[in-house]
């Protein structure tokens, strides 16, 4: 068989084309069957929803915080799993008198291609997903977006953000210098106090003091123990968003300003529930059809407006992030040293605030205050459900708005909370010297934030 050139093309074009049909199996046009093909015909698209409420593509709804933790997780797990093709969690001194952790850390600095600038984003990261895992939190609360039926979910952000400062708390020793050395003692000295802590304490260090078993503890729990355990919880996390319908709003949007339905594209109400969708199939069957609050006209395509903003936030993240660890170095210092205390010794600056109040009173700072946050973090929408079940109080219709009057107390109370918290980490972190030593910022030669 003879093939003109032409022929030969043409052929080649068919065989292009079933192979990129193989893969993606739908076209680009604006019908709604088109749009709800590319959101389930991909394991990322699938994922999310086939429709979104107008509410949620706005930035205001949730400032976006959610989102970029989940993002910084990823970026923490691609760094991470670089880092560990070069790291070795061990406290033998080499030939040149330095122990290996610290002398691989030293390597990334001068022989490994792109080494610091992935171990500084790998720690700008971590930072940055603790601060904003602590404010997507805030933002949830100011939102009532805990309420019913979310109770259960804030639970699991809980979990998700003990198991983020928990993460970024064991990858803190993994440099084996000064700094990482002394920040974990201070902590474990804290954690002393709490009743069964030495117990937990021995159980972290599996030694009586921080040293070679401490590293390859938190080691195993930093690389694969708590990362398994948040990428469980992040799902469940997910998986819940979804079944509780979305992100919360109040009960009627309509009277809202929107993003306008004709830069929305198409919008079809095919549903045979008018005003609520039900989702749940057996319900119906046994009819009792749960209605989820969806207003089914406010609801639009996730493709393309969801997915293009994802897309957006992410390549912001990425240039931030980017350009930070190119010209910030993340710190390293002298080789850890048990004889030779740094002078202050701080814990990282999220265990600064708790540090600043220990140096008040050690049981209430370290043990009484952190138990007592955690337990109402945890506990708090059902605490509320209890207090209006028990005096009958009637809110319907108060989630998903900003700083709403009808929670002005409870808002009041965790902002307050929330900024003390803050000030005193901003205290431990900036006014604090040797000693513990009161002292200005622009005195403070050593300990600042880390
Ligand atoms: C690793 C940590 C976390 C990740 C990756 C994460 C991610 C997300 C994402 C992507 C959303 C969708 C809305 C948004 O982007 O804001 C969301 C919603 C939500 N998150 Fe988180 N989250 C985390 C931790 C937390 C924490 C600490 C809490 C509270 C204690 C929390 C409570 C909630 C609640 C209640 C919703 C539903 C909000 C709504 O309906 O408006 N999450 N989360």
């Amino acid at each position: 068989m003879r093939l003109t050139v032409a022929e030969i093309k043409s052929k080649l074009i068919i065989i292009a084309r079933k192979a990129y049909q193989s893969i993606i199996r739908h076209g680009f046009d604006n019908s709604g069957l088109t749009k709800s093909k590319i959101m389930f015909s991909g394991l990322l698209m699938h994922i999310q929803p086939v429709k979104v409420h107008r509410r949620s593509l706005k930035f205001k709804t949730t400032l976006g915080l959610g989102l970029l933790s989940f993002y910084l997780f990823i970026v923490l797990c691609i760094t991470g799993i670089l880092l560990m093709f070069h790291y070795v969690p061990s406290v033998s001194v080499g030939p040149d008198g330095l122990p290996e952790a610290y002398q691989r850390m030293l390597n990334l600095r001068s022989n490994v291609f792109w080494g610091v600038f992935v171990r500084n984003m790998h720690r700008w990261a971590a930072h940055g997903m603790v601060a904003l895992v602590a404010l997507h939190m805030l933002r949830t609360f100011l939102t009532g977006s805990y309420r019913s039926p979310r109770e259960f979910n804030w639970v699991v952000g809980v979990i998700c953000l003990l198991l983020t400062v928990l993460l970024s708390y064991t990858g803190y020793l993994l440099p084996w210098d000064q700094l990482a050395y002394w920040g974990v003692k201070v902590g474990t000295e804290i954690a002393k106090i709490a009743p069964g802590g030495e117990i937990i304490r021995g159980l972290l260090l599996g030694d009586n003091d921080v040293g070679g078993e401490a590293l390859l503890r938190f080691y195993v729990l930093h690389v694969a123990v708590l990362p398994v355990a948040l990428t469980i919880f992040i799902s469940i996390h997910f998986f819940r968003i979804r079944k509780d319908g979305g992100l919360a709003r109040p009960d009627d949007t309509s009277q809202e300003k929107h993003i306008p339905l004709t830069e929305m594209g198409e919008v079809k109400n095919n549903s045979v529930f008018k005003e609520a969708r039900s989702y749940k199939l057996v319900e119906i069957v046994r009819g009792t059809e749960p209605k989820v609050n969806e207003e089914v006209d406010q609801m639009v395509f996730s493709w393309p407006k969801l997915i293009v903003r994802e897309v957006i936030v992410f390549i912001f993240l990425m240039g931030i992030l980017s350009i930070v660890s190119l010209y910030f170095e993340a710190p390293l210092e002298g080789p850890a040293d048990p004889n030779h205390p740094t002078n202050p010794s701080k814990a990282p600056w999220y265990f600064l605030g708790l540090q600043e109040l220990v140096s008040y009173n050690a049981f209430i700072g370290g043990v009484a205050l952190p138990g007592l946050i955690v337990a109402l973090l945890l506990f708090f929408p059902y605490i509320e459900v209890f207090v209006e079940t028990l005096f009958d109080i009637k809110r319907g219709g108060i989630s998903g708005k900003w700083f709403g009057k009808e929670r002005i107390l409870e808002n009041s109370i965790f902002l307050t909370i929330f900024a003390s918290m803050f000030v005193l980490i901003i205290i431990g972190s900036l006014f604090r010297g040797a000693n513990w030593e009161f002292v200005y910022p622009w005195n403070l030669h050593s300990g600042g934030v880390h």
